[in-house]
C-alpha cells in the first residue's frame, strides 16, 4: 500500500485509473472501516482510503482536538487487510490552503434537522471536505457506511445536485457482538459506560419488533423508549421515526401500508454522544 500525504502525489499514483472505489475516513480504524474497504474492493479497483480529521465539521464545543490519530496503527492495519491500493493522509494545509470561503450547503430540509439540529455547521463541513475528496481522488465508486444514515443521504443528494459521476454504495452498519455500532468515538466509553452502550440498539430493535407487530403509535414508542434511556442515564437528543426516502416523519397511513421507515437516534451518555439508526420495513 502507498501512504501518500498530497494531493499531486495522489494523481501519480492514480494516472489512467477508470475504476477508483473510495472510502473516506477519519481514521482510528476499527472493523466497520476495515469492511467498507473490503466491499469497496468489490466495486472497483484499485481501492483509495482517505484519512482526514475535518476541523469543518467539528463545532467549536466538540472534540475536535482530542479526536483519536493513530495513522501507524491504521496504517499497519490496512496492510494486513490488502484491501487497499493507495492511503491519503493530507495535512489540513494540502486540503484547505487558505481558509475555505466556498462551502457547500445542504438544504435545510435535509441538513438542517437531525444530527443537524444538534450539530449546526456539521453537514456543511461534511459536504465541503467530500466534495473536495471526490475531486482529489476522483472515484467511480464511493462507499459510506449506514451508521451515519443521515450522512449517507446528504452525500447522495449532494451528488445529484452537482451531477457527480460517484456511485455511492451503502455498507450494512457494523456492530460489536452485544449490537453496539462500531464507533471511533466509542474508545471514550468508561467501562461502566460501555456495558450500558447497547441498550441504545436494543431500544431500537425493541420499537421495530413493535412497529413490525403492527403498532402504528410511533410517538408513544420513540417516548417510551427516550424516557427509558433517560432514567438510566441518558441524555437523548432525538430518537424518532421517519421515512427513508427523506427523512420526513410519516402518517399513519404510511406506517399501515409499510412505507419503508428508519428509526434515528442520538444520544449522550456521559461526555460521549453515540447515533445509531435501524431500517424498519
Ligand atoms: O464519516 C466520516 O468519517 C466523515 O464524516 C467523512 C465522511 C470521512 C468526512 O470527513
Amino acid at each position: 500500500m502507498k501512504v501518500v500525504h498530497t494531493i499531486e502525489e495522489l494523481r501519480d499514483q492514480l494516472r489512467g485509473q477508470l475504476r477508483v472505489s473510495f472510502v473516506p475516513t477519519m481514521g482510528n480504524l476499527h472493523q466497520g472501516h476495515l469492511s467498507l474497504m473490503k466491499l469497496a474492493r468489490q466495486h472497483g479497483d484499485p481501492v483509495v482510503a482517505s484519512i482526514f480529521v475535518n476541523r469543518l465539521q467539528f463545532g467549536p464545543n466538540e472534540d475536535f482536538d482530542r479526536y483519536p490519530r493513530t495513522l501507524e496503527v491504521d496504517i499497519e492495519k490496512l496492510e494486513r487487510e490488502r484491501d487497499v491500493y493507495v492511503l491519503f493522509a493530507p495535512h489540513e494545509k494540502e486540503m484547505y490552503p487558505e481558509p475555505q470561503s466556498y462551502q457547500i450547503l445542504p438544504p435545510a430540509d435535509l441538513g438542517g434537522i437531525l444530527e443537524g439540529e444538534f450539530r449546526p455547521g456539521f453537514f456543511t463541513g461534511v459536504s465541503t471536505v467530500v466534495l473536495k475528496l471526490f475531486s482529489c481522488v476522483q472515484p467511480q465508486v464511493a462507499v459510506f457506511g449506514k451508521k451515519d444514515y443521515q450522512q449517507l443521504m446528504v452525500v447522495r443528494h449532494m451528488c445529484r445536485q452537482f451531477q457527480l459521476p460517484v456511485k455511492i454504495i451503502a455498507h450494512e452498519t457494523v456492530r460489536d457482538t452485544d449490537g453496539l455500532a462500531l464507533s471511533s468515538r466509542n474508545r471514550y466509553l468508561s467501562e461502566h459506560e460501555r456495558a450500558e452502550a447497547p441498550q441504545l440498539y436494543a431500544c431500537l430493535q425493541g420499537i421495530r419488533t413493535r412497529l413490525l407487530a403492527g403498532a402504528s403509535n410511533p410517538d408513544e414508542l420513540t417516548q417510551e423508549a427516550a424516557a427509558f434511556l433517560t432514567a438510566r442515564g441518558w441524555d437523548v437528543d432525538y430518537l424518532t421515526l421517519r421515512r427513508q426516502r427523506d427523512l420526513c416523519a410519516p402518517s399513519p397511513e404510511e406506517i399501515r401500508s409499510a412505507e419503508p421507515l428508519v428509526i434515528l437516534s442520538a444520544a449522550k451518555l456521559g461526555a460521549t454522544r453515540l447515533i445509531d439508526n435501524l431500517e424498519v420495513f
